[in-house]
């Protein structure tokens, strides 16, 4: 079995090892949520040593922004800032992409000027009619084309943490008596169709979905539907599934120094597909992650916090497990 330090071909790229940097928002972009010098400089001191880095979440459209710095994919003129971020990482030698996003009901109504829409009314939300469902696929899809004119090796979907395209899945979010809503397969209509759209946009590049597999909540998503979901994603072209959960933004404040804690959803889903699936969750030992990779249980090991702290985590794991 392969461990953490053995390289890893997806699509034709090839990742030196099996350390991901996870996608963490950095607030550094500009209020117009531009890249930004500084924004450039927290990447390229981490860019070193790691299989594959996902830059953080970018809102597709500026109905799904998050906050007031998040950084932005929205407009062809941010193509030249994202172009710059991603040469500079490349330049380490080391595989990037960029995770797009809309945050759907959670949208910040200060930053945005306007009410959020979701999946269904929650008395902060408005109901997203059909035409607009349609014009948010296109959405994603435009700013997956975005990326790829940017340099990036492709896109990741963020599917997870309670945001638009999570919304849709978790049955506690979605209460649409369409087809939109109700039924599993319902649930699942709109994030497929997200994925078909971005698929024929990125054409031969890696197309990552982060999936909410647990909201770990009594009446939200369990286990049995996300696999189901994973072997449709799979089905529908997606090339790396990364596995997180909880509705509530980043991380889930009960679990965080839980070690390894979506570990387990994610070797569930692992069993079920072919494509390499990314565990996360309060992994912070080196010799720890290589036996993930080791035991089978997930293909890829996402680290988060403790490479935010220490921007030489990848290097020191590396040396840690050669000597
Ligand atoms: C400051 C911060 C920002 C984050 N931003 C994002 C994000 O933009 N997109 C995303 O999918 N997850 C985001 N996350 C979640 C991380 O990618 C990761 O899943 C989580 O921190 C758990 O991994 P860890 O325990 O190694 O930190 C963020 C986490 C933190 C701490």
């Amino acid at each position: 079995m392969a461990g953490l330090l053995d390289p890893l071909e997806v699509k034709g790229l090839t990742f030196r090892n099996r350390i991901v940097m996870p996608p963490m928002q950095t607030g550094r972009a500009t209020v117009k949520g531009a890249v930004t010098d500084r924004l450039v400089s927290f990447y390229v001191r981490r860019s070193t040593a790691l299989g594959l880095l996902i830059v953080e979440h970018c809102y597709v459209s500026s109905s799904g922004k998050l906050s007031p710095k998040q950084l932005g994919i929205y407009d062809d003129e941010l193509i030249g800032g994202l172009e710059r971020l991603s040469g500079r990482i490349h330049a380490a030698g080391t595989p990037v992409v960029v995770q797009i996003t809309h945050a759907g009901g959670v949208a910040n109504r200060e930053v945005i000027g306007a009410e959020p829409v979701g999946p269904s009314a929650t008395g902060k939300t408005r109901e997203l009619t059909r035409s607009e469902i349609e014009a948010l696929v296109e959405d994603f899809a435009v700013a997956a084309e975005r990326a790829i004119k940017a340099g990036f090796d492709g896109v990741e979907l963020h599917g997870a943490h309670g945001f638009l395209l999570n919304q849709f899945f978790s049955p506690l979010l979605n209460k649409r008596g369409d087809e939109y809503g109700g039924s599993l397969e319902n649930r699942m209509r709109f994030p497929l169709m997200v994925v078909e759209e971005v698929r024929k946009r990125v054409k031969g590049r890696l197309l990552l979905y982060r999936l909410g597999a647990d909201d770990l909540a009594p009446n939200g998503t369990q286990i049995e539907s996300s696999v189901a979901f994973a072997v449709k994603l799979e089905q529908r072209g997606v090339d790396v599934v990364d596995v997180s959960g909880g509705l509530c933004g980043s991380e889930p404040k009960q679990l965080r120094n839980v070690k390894g804690y979506f570990v387990p959803q994610a070797y569930e889903i692992k069993k079920a597909v072919r494509v390499p699936v990314v565990g996360v969750g309060g992994i912070t030992e080196a010799e720890y992650a290589d036996m993930l990779v080791r035991d089978g249980k997930v293909d890829l090991v996402a680290v988060g916090r403790a490479f935010w702290k220490d921007p030489k985590w990848a290097e020191k794991a590396v040396e840690a497990l050669k000597a």
